[in-house]
């Protein structure tokens, strides 16, 4: 495979075999100079787990295998082949010296009703990471999800909840194994795909609307404090195809490491009849006096954050 040295949204993302990345509504995790995409493995519509990669330069991905996957021969396990899992997130737990995924799981064969969270552990990054347990947090149905990792350590998990109307926040447990009653709606306008980043000592939250694999327009919204009060924006995305986010949806926004203020939107331009052919859509993000913003760009690298 020859070198990488550029983004290219939209096109085909070979990793290091050439095979197009298979990482969907992914996440991303910066461990020990090395940069780890959790992301979606798909089939053209089968759910089949969740893959790794990993980069030092974010533009050369290597296969680093499935980090979790379905359950053979157990039909009744909550991560039977036949589940779905969505949008997993992994961060590092300094005290338990564990990697920690949480992701939106649906049961085999009970389509999208069981709107659960589910947490898998590992002693590695790339795992195999071990299913721990499934549930809805506090009682609330959880699907579109992320987690945040703040100053200090305390970790969030923010989920489209309540039928998609409510997004709620939620402080994890200090293992980051579990939800705690730090627990509040911070909108309630039916929207998901959440993706939560901190500059400037304020917290920005991008999310969708809904409207299944179909790409919309999004919108971002900030707040002081974690707990709100919350205040929109409006949508982030200018230029043209900003009212479809340029023909994708947000899965997560990439502080880039030793970069001050150096931060990617990664989105998700999805093909619904073929998964495995969704695109990724990975824009810098930039900051005015209106706010944080991403614009279209063909072909772009982290020099672009130099100007
Ligand atoms: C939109 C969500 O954002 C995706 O993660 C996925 O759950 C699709 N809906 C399924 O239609």
């Amino acid at each position: 495979m020859e070198e990488l040295r550029s983004f290219r949204p939209g096109a085909i993302w070979p990793d290091s075999s050439g095979a197009h990345i298979n990482a969907h509504g992914g996440g991303m995790l910066y461990q020990d100079g090395r940069y780890y995409w959790f992301g979606e493995k798909r089939a053209a519509r089968r759910s089949e787990g969740i893959n790794v990669y990993s980069s030092g330069d974010l533009y050369n991905w290597q296969y680093e295998g499935v980090a979790l996957e379905p359950v053979e021969g157990d039909a009744d396990h909550e991560i039977a082949w036949g589940c779905v899992m969505e949008r997993p997130k992994v961060v590092f737990n300094e005290g338990t010296g564990k990697y920690v995924m949480w992701f939106h799981l649906e049961l085999r064969g009970k389509g999208y009703s069981a709107a659960r969270a589910a947490v898998a552990v590992s002693d590695t990054a790339t795992g195999p990471y071990k299913f721990v347990k499934s549930f809805r947090p506090n009682g609330n149905m959880s699907r579109d999800m992320t987690l945040f990792k703040d100053e200090g350590g305390a970790v969030y998990h923010v989920f489209a909840s309540r039928d998609n109307f409510d997004m709620r926040i939620c402080q994890l447990s200090d293992d980051y194994l579990s939800p705690t009653d730090r627990d509040v709606v911070i909108h309630s306008d039916h929207r998901e795909a959440p993706a939560l980043f901190k500059h400037g000592g304020k917290y920005y939250l991008i999310t969708s609307a809904c409207s299944g694999w179909r790409a919309n327009e999004a919108r971002a919204d900030t707040a002081d404090s974690i707990w709100g009060p919350w205040s929109s924006e409006g949508n982030p995305a200018r230029g043209p195809e900003a009212e479809t986010t340029f023909g994708s949806q947000s899965t997560h926004v990439l502080p880039v490491a030793g970069r001050e203020g150096a931060f990617i939107f990664m989105a998700d331009r999805w093909k619904g009849h073929d998964l495995i052919d969704s695109r990724y859509i990975w824009l810098p993000v930039q900051f005015d006096d209106g706010g944080a913003f991403v614009e279209w760009v063909e072909e772009w690298d982290l020099s672009w954050f130099d100007k």
